[in-house]
């Protein structure tokens, strides 16, 4: 196992919320080296021992979990800091010399434009060298060209078999949960195709909003920040044939097809098959929020719906529709598959036209779950053959264990070297090909900015999108 990480954007907000956190409940449970050493870089003119106090205050306030004072100690002690300016790979090389002797893992939590800068400065410091790694957070690039040019620079300084493009959703249990659904069972492989699924809705929308975020954002938007990289992820999980194993690459290999077969956007798919949306003042959780203060000019979007297809056999016809918006009514992340109706109803109650389809609902968040929604006459004795009523089966059993949240199981698999859970250059650049088709087609389409007020469920013109969110004339449901 490698036991240095050479963490570079320390200061920053990814690092102090959810890395640091991570690596403090994996050395917790006593999962890490007994050597493990992490050293934090960023800009900032701290020293060690003023990193370090940065770090004791953050875990004094953890959300979920409270560490005991020994224990933060302990992990303290591993941890040191250095300023780095990281444009000048001269100034990254020299900020980790002392440590590249050891089994190094650099993570880049930084903007991508820093990233050949600083990968130069690692090959130059020869932390790059074999059997070193390097981790490298989203986005790579914004767009294909940006991410090639990423992706070639990088490539020609470390093999692409010790790089782990992280995408964090795919730490997440209930995504891998999903894997073991489909491909652990005959019952799902046996109807997850054109025949049977009408369709496949992937939602993800938050009530945070861009604050504090702005300068990343503003070139950005929901486009480019969620479903380049998470939700195509998603619906590549969804979609993908089953691989001959869960060796990385295998998985890597089916996954990257699914993207291939994305069907580009042109003007009229941007018209008629998608919404940008961009939030202004409203009320979430009973407190009004601001409108997003977007620099003078930018026409970058914080709400995106889009029907994708997949131009394969197995999903001609199925659209995918994707969501994804900042300041919504609520936090969730949901995969729904919804089935076709029965060919030939028979009962009385409800008539065809009231069955709910069967479902599968995969909810990430706010908690981890799977649904299977059937109609069902067994629930109640009082009910007749006749009579069915919908029945939503727990598929998602209570295990007792620790849940880990996703960059604990992201590090510790950098950590051993196992790649399944990361991202491929080709399926990055294969995501923003299809990605960069999205942008085309709403420059050509002239596809307008549709504004909704924070706290709702995004503009009206995305109702069709998300079904069960919006009534039947399209109207969002009242937040109590
Ligand atoms: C990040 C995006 O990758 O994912 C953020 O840059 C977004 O804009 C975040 O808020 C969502 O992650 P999660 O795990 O909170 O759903």
């Amino acid at each position: 196992m490698h036991d240095t990480l050479l963490l570079f954007g320390a200061t920053g907000d990814l690092a102090q919320r959810y890395l640091f956190p991570s690596l403090l409940r994996l050395q917790g449970d006593g999962l890490l080296p007994a050597d493990f050493r992490v050293r934090g870089l960023s800009l900032s003119a701290h020293d060690s021992e003023a990193f370090r106090g940065i770090l004791r205050e953050r875990f004094a306030h953890l959300s979920h979990h409270t560490p005991a004072p020994e224990q933060v100690e302990e992990f303290l002690a591993r941890v040191d800091y250095r300023s780095v300016d990281l444009r000048s790979p001269e100034s990254v090389a020299e900020s980790v010399a002392d440590l590249v002797g050891r089994r190094c893992v650099s993570y880049l939590s930084i903007p991508p434009g820093l990233y050949i800068s600083t990968c130069q400065g690692l090959a130059q410091a020869g932390a790059f060298a074999a059997p070193n790694r390097l981790m490298l957070e989203k986005p790579i690039g914004h767009d294909l060209a940006s991410a090639r040019e990423i992706n070639a620079s990088i490539g020609g300084l470390i093999d692409e078999d010790r790089i782990f493009r992280i995408d964090h959703y795919l730490g997440k249990a209930a995504v891998q949960n999903l894997l073991a659904l489909r491909f652990g069972n005959t019952l799902l492989e046996a109807v997850w195709n054109r025949t049977y699924i009408d369709s496949v809705n992937i939602l993800v929308s938050e009530t945070e909003g861009v604050d504090g975020r702005n300068a990343y954002y503003a070139r950005s938007g929901a486009l480019r920040d969620m479903v380049q990289s998470h939700i195509l992820q998603l619906l590549c999980l969804v979609a993908m044939e089953p691989p001959a194993s869960l060796a990385a690459d295998r998985i890597r290999d089916e996954k990257v097809k699914v993207l291939r077969a994305l069907r580009p956007f042109g003007a009229a798919e941007a018209q008629r098959h998608s919404v940008r949306g961009r939030y202004i003042a409203g009320i979430i959780d009973g407190q009004p929020v601001q409108a997003y203060a977007a620099p003078e000019g930018s026409e970058v979007e914080t709400f995106v719906a889009a029907t994708a297809h997949i131009d394969n056999w197995r999903w001609a016809g199925v659209p995918f529709h994707l969501v994804t918006g900042k300041r919504m009514a609520e936090r969730s992340t949901v995969v729904t598959v919804t089935l076709k109706p029965v060919t030939h109803w028979l009962f009385e109650r409800p008539d065809g036209a009231h069955a709910a389809p069967n479902r599968l609902t995969f909810r990430l968040q706010p908690q981890e779950d799977i649904e299977l929604g059937l109609m069902s006459s067994l629930a109640g004795p009082e009910w007749g053959t006749l009579e069915l009523h919908p029945l939503e089966l727990e598929l998602s059993s209570q295990t007792g264990h620790n849940r880990r949240i996703a960059y604990e199981r992201l590090f510790l698999d950098a950590l051993h070297g196992s790649h399944a859970l990361f991202v491929r250059n080709d399926e990055v650049e294969a995501a923003w090909a299809w990605t960069d088709s999205v942008v085309a087609g709403w420059e050509r389409g002239d596809v307008p900015l549709e504004y909704y007020p924070a706290g709702t469920w995004g503009p009206r013109e995305a109702a069709p999108y998300l079904p069960a969110q919006f009534d039947a004339v399209g109207r969002p449901p009242r937040r109590s």
